[in-house]
């Protein structure tokens, strides 16, 4: 909260200083306090500037709307899990050439979140796939939806735990009821039979009821031994996944190494 002295802003027509508190606590009392706080700002800038009273108007409504926005989002993505600092904007496209530009702009919109569509991000260690993953991640939250970070062990965790929930206490679980469901880290550890069928159930659930957005560093092709060597159940696994889904191979050096190419590209300059 700013704070509020009861300073006043000048009349436009008289020069008559302008008592703001009463009109403050009014904003206040219907609810929209962040207009009561960019009250004395907004008046003193629109008689600075000889704006309508329209424009006036529609800057302090504008100014609650843009405050709400900012807290809608923190609060989402703190529930989210999604990690910290990992922004689109901070992506290197230079120096990953194998993923496309566009193709990130247009997952950006949110539009096959919206669809309940399937994101595949596929590669070797380093490559930007956990980046990419929190990064359009973050902006579904800013458009508007729920998103649910899990690093796959963890999420196998979670659905161990709630094995035996009753169906109408499941669906009330993120991993069921987000909008889009993050998985990363698929592949570095074989499922047991209980959690490969595990999560099926969870596949079957959101299959177009929610996106899922799976990190992997295994191709599908070897997903089977991921999946307790259970031919069927991946088979059922990947038909449900790969039905309208975005499948992304990243191909390509790691950023992690990025430093120690430089050094021994360095070192080979010198001999
Ligand atoms: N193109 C890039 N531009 C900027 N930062 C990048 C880029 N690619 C990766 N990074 C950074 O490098 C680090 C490793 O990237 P990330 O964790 O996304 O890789 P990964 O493909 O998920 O690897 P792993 O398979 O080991 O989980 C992170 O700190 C990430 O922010
Ligand atoms: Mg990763």
């Amino acid at each position: 909260m700013s704070a509020r002295n009861t300073s006043a802003a000048a009349s436009p027509r008289t020069s008559k200083p302008l008592d703001i508190d009463r009109t403050r606590e009014r904003l206040d009392g219907l609810g929209l306090g962040f207009a009561a706080d960019a009250l004395e700002r907004t008046l003193t800038e629109s008689v600075r500037d000889g704006t309508t009273p329209q424009a006036f108007l529609d800057a302090l409504l504008s100014a609650e709307l843009e405050e709400r926005e900012t807290r809608r989002v923190g609060t989402a993505l703190r529930l989210s899990s999604l990690p910290p600092g990992l922004s689109l904007a901070e992506f290197d496209f230079g120096f990953q050439p194998s993923v496309d530009r566009s193709k990130i702009d247009t997952l950006a919109t949110g539009a096959w979140v919206k669809q309940s569509q399937t994101l595949l991000i596929q590669g070797p260690p380093g490559v930007g796939k956990t980046h990419l993953a929190v990064g359009l991640g973050v902006k579904a939250v800013q458009q508007g939806f729920s998103a649910q970070f899990y690093r796959f062990d963890e999420l196998l965790t979670a659905l161990k735990a709630d094995a035996h929930l009753p169906p109408s206490r499941l669906r009330r679980k993120k991993y069921l009821s987000t909008a889009l469901v993050i998985i990363d880290e698929m592949g570095f550890e074989p499922m047991d039979r209980e959690e490969a069928s595990l999560f099926f159930r969870l596949v079957t659930y959101r299959y177009s009821r929610g996106s899922i957005l799976i990190t992997t560093n295994k191709s599908v092709r070897d997903w089977t031994e991921l999946l307790a060597g259970d031919e069927v159940l991946t088979a059922a696994i990947l038909d449900r996944l790969l039905h309208n889904a975005h499948v992304m191979n990243i191909k390509g050096r790691s950023y992690r190494l990025r430093d120690l190419d430089h050094a021994l590209g360095a070192q080979n300059d010198k001999r």
